[in-house]
């Protein structure tokens, strides 16, 4: 069963080719990591999936349904959230805050049809509450929910932007270097969650440059090189790939 397929999928810049004719399906549910040096279009390839850039060609389907030529909104409405590499939480608002603001901002939820009922808001709200709380217990920022976002570690805020794409009832995750300036402790931290929301039956896609870290937690993994799909498979059958040493870990 695949929750997203990519066809031919290429964008240019000027006359580089970013992403060049990628073919990729996505295995729905567990954890798939994307690697490759610097420059090799990983992040493009996740600008694409969530319509921040279009495509020059090629198809994109999530759920069997075409999402290429949608808007960032639709797409995310379908059920794809994204953890950009520079966290990008609510500073100012407290951990809570975050989280709820993130269940009302969901595109699949009316906020305003909430409004217009006053028995209906104490119910939801008392529901969105407890669902934040739910979350942000999930995450393991118990303690911390009225602290403001600006006063946790970096790492701290990774979990955060976490527990609100959790809250925005995304099914498909896509996350550009969680690991990335986190602290060893933290990153521990980090995988437990990994697995805990794909045992939870979500779907993670995570760009990493910590091999540790694709060998412990990736159930499959794409190597990308220059724009292009060079391997594929297991991480262990790909790490072991000879043309991907050479190009990426140099031996
Ligand atoms: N908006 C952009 N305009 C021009 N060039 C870009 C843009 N985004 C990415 N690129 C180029 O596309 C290539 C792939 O970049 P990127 O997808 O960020 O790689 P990765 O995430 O694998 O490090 C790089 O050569 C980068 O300079
Ligand atoms: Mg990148």
């Amino acid at each position: 069963m695949y929750i997203m397929k990519l066809h031919n999928v290429t964008r240019a810049f000027g006359g580089l080719r970013a992403v060049d004719e990628v073919s990729i399906e996505f295995s729905s549910g567990g954890i798939t990591g994307l690697i490759g040096p610097n420059g090799a279009g990983k992040t493009t390839l996740f600008n694409l999936i969530s319509g921040l850039l279009k495509l020059d060609c090629g198809e994109i389907y999530f759920d069997n349904i075409r999402v290429d030529g949608l808007t960032p909104w639709e797409i995310a409405k379908l059920g794809i959230g994204r953890l950009f590499q520079d966290v990008r939480v609510f500073k100012k608002l407290s951990v809570l805050d975050n989280v709820l603001l993130a269940k009302l901002q969901h595109p699949g939820e009316s906020p305003l049809s909430v409004l217009f009922s006053t028995r209906r808001v104490t119910n939801a709200e008392k529901e969105n509450l407890g669902e934040a709380h739910k979350w942000v217990k999930f995450v393991g920022l118990s303690g911390k929910e009225n602290s403001p976002a600006e006063s946790l570690s970096f790492g701290q805020q990774k979990l955060l932007a976490i527990a609100r794409l959790l809250a925005g009832g995304y099914k498909l995750l896509l996350l550009d270097e969680p690991s990335a300036g986190v602290n060893p402790a933290m990153i521990k931290s980090l995988l437990e969650l990994m697995k805990k929301i794909a045992d939870a039956g979500r779907t993670i896609i995570f760009i990493e440059h910590n091999m540790t870290v694709v060998l412990e937690i990736a159930n499959w993994v794409f190597f990308l090189n220059e724009g292009r799909v060079i391997s594929f498979g297991r991480p262990d059958d790909v790490l072991g790939n000879d043309e991907v040493r050479k190009a990426y870990l140099g031996v």
